[in-house]
């Protein structure tokens, strides 16, 4: 391969200052307050590098980070203040230990059957109960029409083979870019009842991912959760942040926290090719 001597010295430029070539915050993914790099990327501050695809487009990172400004379930004000230094340097600490509170079904999560069954709850259908190989494995990222709920129409008019385990559906939601603003919107898209039953009744999926706080409409929240979860076969990821990834097959990685006796927990997704 020939290589110029320009392209070289861009390189041996980048090894040198150690910068990151492409570290610019984009307005799909705006950075944390304070973090952002500055322009051009040649800030000679210690920042660290924030990351939505490693290994040009090998893992996309598919979960929301947490921050005060994210959505929160039935909320105008965001999640809020939920982390804060409990021991610092500056204080004297040998190090900076932070604590943090967060409802469990916030962001990026899971719900286990306990969340809408009380006596699967009390039988101890917690998030630490279930299966990681419904967890991980292969995927299928589709696009739904972005003009309904997903009821069983659509569901058929999607046509996702027999077979397919893990459905992660993007919606409307995704261009409304509704995971990036503070308040709850209630007119998210989600299953409609009898979209969660076809899909139920009628296909092998397992892993049920989707792009807002919740795979129920609000209109048919309860329902819709309740046919999911009935089986206990069924895993509903939430959240999820399915912004600039093709729709398709990969393997998605997801792994929640082995918090015993919780029905939600903040879990990590990735997606791989
Ligand atoms: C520790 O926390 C202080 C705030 O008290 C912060 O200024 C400092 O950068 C932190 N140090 C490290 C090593 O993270
Ligand atoms: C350090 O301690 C002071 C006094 O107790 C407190 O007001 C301040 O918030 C603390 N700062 C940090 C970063 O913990
Ligand atoms: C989906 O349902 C919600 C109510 O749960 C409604 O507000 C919204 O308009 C519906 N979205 C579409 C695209 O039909």
């Amino acid at each position: 391969m020939a290589v110029s001597p320009f392209f070289l010295s861009f390189l041996s430029l980048f090894s040198l200052l150690s910068l990151p070539v492409s570290a610019a915050a984009s307005d799909a993914y705006p950075s944390i307050p304070g973090t952002a790099p500055v322009d051009g990327g040649f800030a000679d501050e210690l920042k660290p590098i924030r990351r939505e695809v490693y290994g040009e487009g090998k893992i996309f990172d598919i979960s929301h980070r947490y921050t005060s400004d994210m959505p929160s379930w039935d909320s105008s004000e965001g999640l809020g203040r939920f982390l804060w230094l409990a021991a610092s340097m500056k204080n004297g600490s040998l190090a900076n230990n932070s604590e943090m509170k967060i409802p469990t079904h916030t962001g990026t999560h899971v719900d286990s059957p306990g969340h809408v069954y009380d006596s699967y709850y009390d039988a101890g259908f917690d998030v630490d109960s279930l299966d990681l190989q419904v967890l991980n494995g292969p995927a299928l990222l589709v696009d739904v029409p972005r003009n309904k709920n997903i009821t069983a129409d659509v569901m058929k008019s999607l046509h996702i083979p027999k077979g397919v385990r893990r459905v992660l559906f993007r919606t409307l939601n995704t261009d409304r870019r509704l995971m990036f603003k503070k308040e709850f919107d209630t007119s998210y898209v989600g299953f409609m009842k009898d979209g969660a039953q076809w899909l139920v009744d009628n296909t092998d999926i397992k892993l049920v991912g989707i792009d807002y706080l919740s795979v129920a409409a609000y209109d048919d929240l309860i329902p819709s959760h309740l046919v999911f979860l009935k089986g206990r076969e069924t895993i509903l990821v939430e959240g999820l942040k399915l912004d600039d990834v093709k729709a398709g097959l990969y393997y998605v990685h997801c792994l929640p926290l082995r918090l015993v006796g919780a029905e939600g927990s903040p879990i990590r997704c990735i997606l791989m090719t």
